[in-house]
């Protein structure tokens, strides 16, 4: 028996330097599950990581992504929390204060998850949500689980309330799903127009375009009255907007990773408002857990962009690294 998995050869830098391998079926040992993947999800952090030098290791090959749904179909010794033929995807990190991989599955020293199987510890397999299929429970691992911290892993946003986010990939419209679900607004922030139109129709109250109001932050807060929650998917090219957009007592959830360059920032930016920046990585097991629990609750189906065949891997990378993704892209596995 054996597997497939796709393979980035050392140092290499693009989508295109991808092979597909083929390798022994490995079985599970003591306290691992063995998972057949169905789908797999990409993220931003996938493309800094392909590009390196962002979660690589010089002269050192690797299994790119880190996010996954499928069905175990073998169990190590000691497993008893699943059985064949259950649905599960991922944990970013392992449930357990062990040393973890510092940028989860796919990255430095950690193969990821685009194969045809994969063997995890247990504590870093959960169930999949019961209603969604495995193209959309492959979204949750990372997207889901940050968009479900950066809101409710500080105080929890509450109906009435006001949020925005940035860019319409996985994290910011997750986070306009959680926030609505909540029963909150959402404003988004984009830099297309073609985005713009696209984020409208997908439920947020409004939408301001960068590109026509490079001071963006100050627009939102204009027409809002100020946010309580900004997600930062950018990062610290970002941070001095985002805090202008805040209403008193309002946060900023800083996730981006784009932008990681050390900037001045203007303390009055967060006396004036009382204002707070929270770092958010990704989310715990319990966080995840419980975003499981309010999407089944609140029936949410992630936003997904688009589906590719296992086959066309290379060809879901460019698409996603083109940009104007609207949600997660998702990757087959037959
Ligand atoms: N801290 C954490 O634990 C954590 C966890 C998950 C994700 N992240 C980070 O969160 C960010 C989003 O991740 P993702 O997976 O949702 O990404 P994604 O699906 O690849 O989407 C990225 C989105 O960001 C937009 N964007 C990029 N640069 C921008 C800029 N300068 N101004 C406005 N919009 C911009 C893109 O717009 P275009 O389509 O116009 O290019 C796109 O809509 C990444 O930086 C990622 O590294 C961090």
């Amino acid at each position: 028996m054996t597997a497939l998995r796709w393979v980035l050869p050392p140092d290499a830098v693009s989508a295109d330097a991808l092979r597909l391998h083929e390798v022994p079926l490995r079985q599970p040992g003591p306290g691992e599950v063995r998972v057949r993947v169905h789908a797999v999800s990409l993220n931003g952090r996938d493309q800094m990581v392909l590009r390196g030098p962002f979660g690589r290791i010089p002269g050192r090959e690797l299994v790119p992504l880190s996010d996954v749904a499928g069905v175990v179909d073998a169990v190590g010794d000691g497993v008893a929390e699943f059985e064949v033929g259950a649905a599960v995807t991922n944990l970013h990190w392992q449930d357990a204060p062990v040393p973890t991989p510092p940028l989860g599955l796919g990255a430095l020293d950690a193969p990821g998850v685009l194969a045809s199987h994969v063997v995890l510890p247990v504590n870093q397999v959960v169930r999949a949500p019961a209603h969604l299929g495995h193209v959309e429970s492959a979204t949750l691992p990372c997207a889901g689980v940050t968009a479900w911290n950066a809101l409710f892993g500080g105080r929890e946003v509450a109906a009435g309330e006001k949020v925005a986010s940035l860019g319409t990939g996985g994290v910011a419209l997750y986070a306009m799903q959680l926030a609505k679900a909540a029963g909150a607004d959402y404003f988004g922030v984009v830099r297309r127009a073609s985005a713009e139109r696209r984020l409208r129709d997908a439920g947020a109250a409004e939408v301001v375009n960068s590109a026509d109001f490079p001071q963006w932050g100050a627009r939102l807060r204009e027409i809002t009255g100020g946010v309580r929650n900004v997600v930062d998917t950018v990062g610290t090219a970002t941070i001095t907007d985002s805090l202008t957009a805040l209403a008193r007592q309002g946060e900023v959830a800083l996730v981006g990773l784009f932008a990681r360059e050390p900037l001045p920032l203007d303390p009055m930016l967060l006396f004036g408002s009382g204002g707070s920046l929270r770092g958010v990585a990704v989310g715990t097991a319990a966080q995840h857990r419980e975003l499981i629990a309010f999407m089944e609750r609140h029936d949410l189906r992630p936003v997904v962009d688009s589906v590719h065949e296992f086959g066309d891997a290379r060809e879901a990378f460019a698409h996603h690294q083109r940009g104007g993704v609207v949600g997660k892209v998702v990757i087959t596995v037959p």
